[in-house]
């Protein structure tokens, strides 16, 4: 039997820092309005020179030197973002080319805050098919580019960054299962309303700018966390209390503490970032969880929930022994 398990993890931030005292002199907040309402002391934003596949190279490189493997050993290129550099190619392609990995397959999947996820359930098939060995799956994202720098209600809340693992095919569990779901009834509540067959020509104006009902999605984010949490702990048989680490998506310290109490998961096993990362989108949970494996609290052997929500809606858990 062939599964996957991560072999390395990276993560990469812009060097740019935007407190919250430097969004209180852009629109009318105060960094104690953002601290009690999310958590979120600083986020990370690109410079105008920098695009999402620079940030994805630095974390990729990271994640290849600590998995000891090197261009040529990687067999498969997954990226999770909403906001890769081009329409086409896929930035997995651009990805590719910049880190001089020899051709091969290279998918980008836009499943916004959950695309890390959903990469990452994708390439463990290819792998337990015996597709490919070393795959390269990265979250990432600037998704400061989408936001309205005017509009208090969403700006204060997003940061930009890289995440990524090596993901190898092993004797051993690893993944042990994952979790996928959506539902586009729910579009109107989290999107951007500019693409390549809508609304193209709107693009760079005022009009183009993250709309999110932000009440709405805390709630429906609340409720599906924990539900897809509890189906992959149900599917293998395993509780609360086997759980070492709880990874969710890093969006609101608040949803984070409210899914982890319908859950009955002590704060203490839950790696938090969104105070220092803010809401990253795809790059939040493989930086997290880059963060907890480097600061040596996430060891070896122990059990991590993956566990993601966003726009779409879309969902997804992955349960794994590290
Ligand atoms: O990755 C998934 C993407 N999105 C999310 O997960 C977001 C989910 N939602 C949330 O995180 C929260 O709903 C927010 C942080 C967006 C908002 O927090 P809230 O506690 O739900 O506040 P609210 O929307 O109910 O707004 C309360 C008040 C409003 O004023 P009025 O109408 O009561 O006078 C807002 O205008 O707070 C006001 N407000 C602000 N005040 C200062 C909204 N944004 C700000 C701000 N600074 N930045």
């Amino acid at each position: 039997m062939i599964y996957s398990r991560i072999a390395g993890t990276g993560r990469y931030l812009p060097d740019r820092i935007l407190t919250n005292a430097d969004l209180e002199k852009i629109v009318d907040t105060s960094d104690e309005w953002i601290i009690s309402r999310t958590g979120i002391e600083q986020r990370h934003a690109a410079n105008e020179d920098e695009f999402t596949s620079d940030l994805c190279v630095n974390a990729a490189r990271n994640a290849m030197e600590s998995a000891a493997v090197s261009p040529s050993d990687i067999d498969m290129l997954f990226v999770g973002t909403t906001t890769p550099d081009l329409i086409f190619p896929n930035i997995a392609t651009i990805i590719q080319h910049k880190l001089g990995i020899p051709a091969l397959p290279c998918y980008a999947i836009e499943a916004a805050c959950s695309g890390f996820v959903y990469a990452l359930s994708s390439a463990d098939k290819f792998i337990r098919c015996g597709e490919a060995k070393k795959i390269l799956v990265i979250g990432a994202e600037i998704i400061t580019r989408l936001v309205d720098w005017e509009d208090r209600n969403t700006c204060v809340l997003f940061g930009d960054g890289a995440g990524a693992v090596i993901l190898e095919a092993s004797s051993n569990p690893g993944v042990l299962s994952t979790h996928l779901g959506a539902d586009g009834q729910y579009q109107k509540l989290l999107y951007y309303p500019v693409g390549a067959s809508t609304n193209l020509a709107a693009a760079g104006t005022a009009d183009a700018s993250i709309m999110m009902s932000g009440n709405d999605v805390f709630k429906v984010a609340v409720r599906t966390l924990s539900e897809v949490a509890k189906e992959a702990l149900n599917t293998n048989k395993l509780s609360l209390e086997d759980l070492d680490w709880f990874i969710p998506h890093q969006a609101n310290l608040r949803i984070i503490q409210a899914a982890a109490k319908k859950l009955n998961m002590p704060m203490e096993k839950v790696i938090q970032t969104v105070q220092i990362h803010g809401n990253t989108s795809a790059a939040s949970i493989p930086m997290a969880f880059d963060v907890g494996v480097r600061d040596g609290r996430i060891k070896r052997g122990q059990l991590v929930l993956f566990d993601a929500f966003g726009g779409g809606f879309t969902w997804g858990a992955v349960l794994l022994r590290y």
